[in-house]
């Protein structure tokens, strides 16, 4: 049964714009009292609802009244949600002077969400899980990517993607996971971290790919996680067994954005250390340059170069990373309106940074913009102009969101 959705005051399909560098709004292709035709949870077409209405005029309308802006579903590319418990206690102690560093050192940190993450057991993990892919849905994200690295051991890796699976089930959002059991060194762990990661590569991967858990790998490179040969030798293996690599790169320090693009990774995330070395090879590269404006907030730490990253011709995707450390927020569009106005970003970079390009971070071709042919996610917001939702910085949400023609 063809549905014909609309009319919305603007349709922003993000079609025919670049994939990689800067946009200008001018480029951007604003249909004015469009409509969506869809079947079987794809767009059939998008175009004048009037026309669409003529053409089709057996369609089930579904009928959108008063001002209404619409734009695809964002894609998260990188989030850690899959957590259990709070670290409010390292939040307050980072705001009363003391480094991410020295508060991993003092026990808190990453370690401390594995040690509440693998107390909880995994019915525990999807449901706290579920609450939040339900916020983040309400907020315009109908794909999210989400990490394990709080379970750091075969078992407690199993448990977390295991509950991602399991929330995959109950909900319409689509899930992405991916193993970061590269996150750091277990603290409980009898060897160093060549030995952990020859461990995962031999006792976890294997499991995974048998299960169809995952496909993607990611790790941590950083003075307090995993070196960049560790880290090279660690992709090149987990490649060999069929798993796509993203990469946690220049946070702090350089090297993990040279490592992603000597691996040939999908993403190199982060980048809040980048300098003009590496923000040349990520233009240079087919790799994915993700902004997590989130953490930047959450550390008091400045935002990767995006504004550099745009002009020198990279892809640029922007992501929340919620995680209970660095970026307890989770709100990706507040996220990426604060730091579009600190980096001088247009609306055409923020939108295909949160779609498309972020799509393309998870090697998803199928949808991040509204055309024939693609999945028909897709998110509307109460104005009667786009250039509102970026102004509203991220206060304005939207008031109806579609996952696979779905209705929220
Ligand atoms: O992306 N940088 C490493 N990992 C996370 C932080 C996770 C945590 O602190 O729990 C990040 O910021
Ligand atoms: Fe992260």
């Amino acid at each position: 049964m063809k549905k014909l959705i609309g009319p919305f005051t603007q349709i922003l399909p993000l079609t025919g714009l670049p994939i990689k560098g800067a946009l200008k709004d001018e480029q951007l292709h604003i249909i004015p009292n469009g409509g969506v035709l869809i079947e079987d949870g794809l767009i059939l077409a998008v175009d004048d609802f009037e026309k669409l209405r003529s053409n089709y005029p057996s369609a089930q309308i579904e009928e959108i009244i008063g001002d209404s802006v619409l734009l695809p579903g964002f894609v998260d590319c990188h989030t850690h949600i899959c957590f259990a418990g709070s670290r409010a206690k390292d939040y307050a102690m980072r705001n009363g002077g003391k480094t991410y560093l020295e508060i991993a050192q003092s026990g808190g940190g990453i370690w401390d969400s594995v040690t509440q993450t693998r107390a909880a057991d995994e019915a525990t993990l999807t449901s706290l899980l579920l609450k939040r892919i339900k916020r983040h849905v309400s907020e315009g994200v109908t794909t999210i990517e989400i990490k394990s690295g709080y379970g750091l051991s075969v078992e407690g890796e199993l448990k977390q993607l295991n509950a991602i699976k399991a929330a995959a089930d109950k909900t319409n959002a689509s899930l992405i996971s991916t193993c970061l059991a590269a996150h750091i060194l277990p603290k409980d762990f009898n060897g160093n971290h060549q030995e952990y990661l020859n461990h995962v590569l031999n006792n976890l991967l294997p499991v995974i790919k048998q299960k169809g858990l995952s496909n993607r790998v990611d790790v941590f490179i950083e003075q307090s996680a995993f070196n960049t040969s560790d880290a090279l030798n660690y992709l090149a293996k987990a490649k060999q067994m069929g798993f796509e690599a993203t990469i946690h790169a220049d946070q702090f320090t350089t090297g993990g954005s040279e490592v992603a693009i000597k691996a040939r990774a999908a993403s190199a995330d982060h980048l809040e250390a980048s300098g003009d070395y590496e923000i040349k090879l990520l233009a240079n590269s087919d790799t994915v340059a993700v902004t997590l404006p989130g953490a930047s907030l959450g550390l008091g730490i400045p935002y990767a170069p995006a504004r550099k990253l745009l002009d020198a011709g990279a892809c640029l995707a922007i992501a929340s990373d919620w995680n209970p450390g660095s970026a307890p927020m989770g709100d990706l569009l507040m996220q990426a309106a604060v730091m579009a106005a600190a980096e001088k970003l247009s609306a055409a970079e923020v939108f295909t940074g949160l779609t498309a390009r972020a799509a393309q971070a998870l090697k998803l071709n199928d949808r991040g913009v509204l055309s024939k042919g693609k999945l028909a996610d897709m998110q509307a917001y109460p104005c009667d102009d786009y250039r509102e939702i970026l102004y509203h910085q991220g206060k304005l949400k939207p008031d109806m969101v579609w996952m696979e023609g779905l209705k929220n």
